[in-house]
């Protein structure tokens, strides 16, 4: 069947750099390593990743109006990590949480604040440190090892900003919690904003090497 598309897309996005950090992550995570020195070697691949606003298509930057969306962009096949695309319209913020396993989120558009929390003594929560703001280019981690208790804030209100995160898990799928300030924990299952994924794969769309 002829395949009109492409012809319609004068600046398809540069889906290559997406798949080519997919496989130095698979590739990095294949090598025994503790998961700070994993960590350690993912960050400045999710930091390459997006130092470059020029490969996530359309229809995984779309904002909704009610709140955040978190659009799955891959699963690896055994579920040792997910990439996903976190869509801030104006002034919305996640609820606290936290996600029980490894992450990293790096900045792509625009700019967001992660305001870390701890529990204190009679156990309920407070924030710990000044909040941090990732500007494009920026990575920052989470996880029950360094701290998992986060909440995450699009900082303007006035555009859209868009986050890259990769966890150490099929995210949508974990069993996690949100939180009150006084402790209290709700169960939450993210799940994920879309149904269909973006195609990686047809490299007939690219130009040769
Ligand atoms: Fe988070």
């Amino acid at each position: 069947m002829p395949r009109n598309a492409p012809a319609l897309d004068p600046n398809p996005p540069n889906l290559a750099r997406l798949r080519l950090f997919i496989e130095q992550l698979a590739h990095l995570l294949e090598q025994p390593a503790s998961e700070a020195q994993q960590l350690h070697a993912a960050a400045p691949l999710l930091a390459q990743l997006v130092s470059h606003d020029d490969w996530l298509p359309e229809a995984f930057a779309q904002p909704d109006p009610q709140r955040y969306q978190q659009f799955l962009l891959h699963a690896d096949s055994r579920q040792r990590f997910s990439i996903v695309s976190f869509v801030w319209g104006p002034g919305q913020r996640t609820p606290v949480h936290d996600h029980r396993v490894w992450g990293l989120i790096g900045m792509l558009r625009g700019a967001e604040y992660s305001q870390a929390f701890a529990r204190d003594a009679d156990g309920s929560l407070s924030a710990a440190g000044e909040p941090v703001r990732l500007a494009p280019g920026q990575v920052e981690a989470v996880s029950p090892r360094i701290g998992d208790i986060h909440q995450v804030a699009n900082a303007y209100a006035d555009r859209v900003s868009i986050s890259i995160h990769v966890y150490g898990a099929n995210i949508g799928a974990v069993e996690r919690a949100v939180y009150s300030l006084d402790g209290s924990e709700k169960p939450f299952i993210s799940g994920y904003s879309n149904r269909l994924l973006p195609n990686l794969w047809d490299l007939s769309l690219e130009p040769r090497p």
